[in-house]
């Protein structure tokens, strides 16, 4: 796999491992340099661009996937290996080199790259890049996280999902690039499964909106046509760009797969559980394949390990989690249901016994300032019946309700009112408090939760669905509903905490235009939204 020189690093040494290229690249004299491979590619075989993510205090992982036919069997790569060489500087010129290196793209892992770094300062700004044979790829910015526990004025990052290429453009990815935010944090729908079609369905309307663009192919469900869906979104140069400003945290929800899958459960469909997983394990490898993650992902058959936990400084501590692999199947027939005696079902978990005892641990130990459950489906209850009922959606926390309670009580013993919950999934704007029960006013605010929109899924929506004042009434510990597309930016100091929604005037065309649609802040200790 992948290969790094350690810091400080002994320049015969990198000589004899890396040879003259590297040795020249850092302004060594080359002897006797060994000849070194140098593949010919007919088309751009960095098509795909660039990432890095999963930054610690001393590195981060940069990855980038060979396809010059990105969406041909095989992406135009041979049925073998090929040396990529990268560098790391502290400069956006490359003048000062600070470590290079060779990874080898293998066929088996779709010829990607994943590249750990580490021996880098805290808490500053590298940049990257490839090159294998005469071709180079763009250069990205990564960040490295700060200090462990060190006292930090700010931080500020971004937080982006569900990007179904068919609803819309990808303008917003290059408006979140601008902002420089010190990382991102992506809630999953990175892909979107369905196959090619004309129209797409708006749920909320029940109306038939023509696509803007159009996913090529059938329906992901094998290695080989995940990979090739992959590479149509890659190709997208906003989102390329938006992986090239900073590092990313990603995480995945379900259309890395199928639509509401939990588990080894088909979402919608009843294909047997050991068909599924087949699905799943090629959705798996696919996924870690595009994804600058690091090797504890790794996939194993179906299984990914993605739940994970980062520190930043003293100042949050990240705690990413996975509301799919380990989830009960949804109560009540899934989708937007009358609530049924099975949301109160005490065997039923969100998480798994493993990810909560996890998380549970995590959030006992921790000494940061602030604590962030990064993960994709809503936390809070949402009362949607537009009569006398009680509607909610069965695919979030509200479908597993001891679970959620389980979590909040734990949330109330620590009596530190330091937690903000950051989730996707719904494609619209929602700020809400997080209470033992959502229907009592007087039950105490345990934390506050940012939903996030989407970069484009649901298309150029509008501030309000026609629904939502009435869901503001019905749902007193929502502050805000908003259904413009677009992505979250949040700023942390150590006492407050400010999210700001940034919304995009359309999506349907390209060059859409960006502006705040609102902002709310926390005070830490003191758990709920207010706006600012
Ligand atoms: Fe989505």
């Amino acid at each position: 796999m992948s290969v790094f020189v350690p810091r400080p690093f002994d320049r015969r040494d990198l000589l004899k491992r890396f040879g003259a290229v590297a040795a020249a690249a850092l302004g060594v004299p080359a002897a006797a340099s060994p000849a070194l491979a140098q593949p010919v590619f007919a088309k751009y075989p960095f098509a795909l661009g660039i990432a890095s993510g999963d930054p610690t205090p001393d590195g981060f992982v940069i990855w980038t996937r060979l396809a010059p036919e990105p969406m041909e069997p095989g992406s135009g790569m041979p049925n073998a290996g090929v040396e990529v060489e990268w560098e790391l500087a502290a400069d956006d010129r490359f003048r000062n080199k600070v470590l290079v290196g060779k990874a080898f793209a293998r066929p088996e892992l779709g010829h990607a790259v994943h590249v750990e770094i580490s021996g880098l300062e805290p808490g500053r700004d590298y940049w990257y890049r490839f090159r294998c044979g005469r071709e180079r790829s763009m250069q990205g910015r990564a960040r490295t996280a700060p200090a462990a526990g060190a006292d930090l004025a700010r931080a500020r990052f971004a937080v982006c999902g569900c990007q179904d290429l068919e609803q819309g453009w990808f303008d917003a990815f290059r408006h979140l690039a601008a902002e420089q935010p010190d990382f991102v944090y992506h809630y999953g729908d990175y892909i979107y499964e369905y196959r090619t079609r004309n129209f797409y369905r708006n749920p909320h309307e029940d109306l038939l909106i023509p696509c803007v663009r159009r996913h090529e192919g059938d329906e992901s469900t094998s290695l080989e046509n995940y990979r090739q869906r992959y590479a149509q979104y890659k190709l997208d140069f906003n989102l390329q760009l938006a992986h090239a400003a900073a590092p990313w945290y990603v995480t995945w929800d379900d259309h890395e797969i199928v639509n509401n899958w939990v588990g080894d459960h088909e979402g919608w469909n009843k294909t047997p559980p050991e068909y599924f997983l087949l699905r799943r394990a090629a959705a798996a490898q696919a996924f870690y394949e595009n994804m600058p993650l690091r090797r504890g992902a790794w996939p194993k058959g179906p299984e990914i390990q993605l739940y994970r936990r980062y520190a930043y400084g003293g100042l949050m501590d990240l705690h990413f989690l996975d509301t799919r692999q380990y989830r009960s199947p949804q109560p009540c027939g899934d989708g937007f249901e009358p609530v049924c005696a099975d949301i109160d079902d005490p065997k039923a978990t969100v998480l798994g016994d493993a990810q909560e005892r996890w998380l549970l641990d995590g959030l006992r130990g921790s000494r940061a300032r602030w604590n962030v459950l990064a993960q994709q489906v809503m936390m809070m209850s949402m009362d949607r019946a537009e009569d006398d009922r009680v509607l909610l959606n069965m695919d979030t926390w509200a479908g597993y309700a001891p679970a959620t309670r389980r979590l909040l009580k734990a949330l109330q013993e620590r009596r530190k009112a330091d937690v903000v919950v950051l989730s996707g999934d719904e494609h619209q704007n929602i700020v809400g408090d997080l209470r033992l029960d959502y229907r009592d006013d007087r039950s105490p605010v345990l934390a506050t939760e940012f939903v996030g929109t989407s970069i484009t899924s649901g298309g150029d929506g509008g501030d309000k669905r026609p629904e939502a004042d009435q869901l503001l009434a019905q749902n007193p510990h929502l502050r805000f509903l908003n259904d413009q597309r677009g992505y979250v930016l949040c700023e942390v100091t150590p006492d407050l905490w400010t999210t700001t929604m940034r919304v995009m005037d359309r999506v349907r065309v390209p060059e859409g235009r960006i502006s705040t649609r609102a902002s709310f802040v926390v005070e830490r200790g003191q758990a709920g939204a207010k706006q600012a």
